[in-house]
């Protein structure tokens, strides 16, 4: 296997109750050097990110804007979540796509902007349930996939999230052939737009309803090079037992 998996933790809109010793926690247990372990990155609220980098862990930015600097009143540019201290960053999550209908073309532009702060993106697409329900997931994810991850993608700069919509928050986790079906598309469609070498390394990650119960089964397959735990990275035990799985 010639990637080395990645899990990521989604803070979203919340803070654990001690969140510095919920990184040391983490940093303890996890070396970052050490290619045999997994990649690990953690992604609080943005005005955390510079509170809690340098302490052992890679922090992430949950988003940020395409443009450089300008009246953009509210947001952060990627450049300045480079600067706070985050190495990656999330993009197109379904919650944003959803609450401020961010487009594939809009987190391309994202996405290239990040990539010049060379923050690492972890591009996230997935299904609604209805998509689901009609047997149209498959072409749709494909399709926001090589929309939303422009030319230049690397196993370097880019991680993609397969996210469906209906697992999120849901505890109702994919099953293992959903998500084994999916990561197969998907990871034809990089190869597609990017070419066999680059779909070779680059990491196709699951997220929705990972929890430790389930992230050995799901993390097993072949195509699954780790996930993105939103609930369970909360709970630093919890977290570190999916980081374990991986
Ligand atoms: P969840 O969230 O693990 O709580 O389902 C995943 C995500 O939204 O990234």
């Amino acid at each position: 296997m010639t990637r080395r998996p990645f899990v990521a933790g989604n803070w979203k809109m919340n803070v654990p109750v001690a969140p510095e010793a919920a990184i040391d926690m983490i940093a303890s247990e996890v070396d970052s050097a050490d290619p045999g372990t997994p990649g690990v990155v953690i992604c609080p609220p943005a005005t955390m990110i510079s509170r809690l980098s340098g302490r052992g862990v890679r922090i992430g930015a949950q988003d940020c804007h395409a443009a450089a600097s300008g009246a953009h009143t509210g947001d952060v540019s990627a450049a300045m979540v480079a600067a706070a201290g985050a190495s990656h960053v999330i993009l197109g999550h379904s919650e944003r796509r959803a609450a401020y209908g961010e487009t594939d073309e809009a987190i391309a532009a994202k996405v290239k902007s990040a990539w010049k702060a060379e923050l690492t993106t972890i591009v996230c697409v997935g299904e609604s349930a209805a998509q689901r329900k009609s047997g149209d997931a498959v072409a749709a994810v494909s399709a926001q996939l090589a929309a939303s991850l422009p030319k230049g993608a690397t196993a370097a700069n880019a991680i993609v999230a397969y996210e469906p919509i209906w697992a999120i928050g849901s505890g109702e986790a994919a099953t293992p052939a959903q998500i084994d079906e999916m990561h197969k598309a998907l990871r034809e469609a990089v190869e597609k737009r990017f070419g066999g070498e680059v779909a070779k390394v680059m990491r196709i990650v699951y997220g929705g309803s990972v929890t430790p119960a389930n992230a050995a089964e799901i993390f097993a397959l072949e195509d699954v090079d780790g996930g993105l735990i939103g609930g369970a990275s909360l709970k630093p035990r919890d977290f570190l037992a999916v980081v374990k799985a991986a």
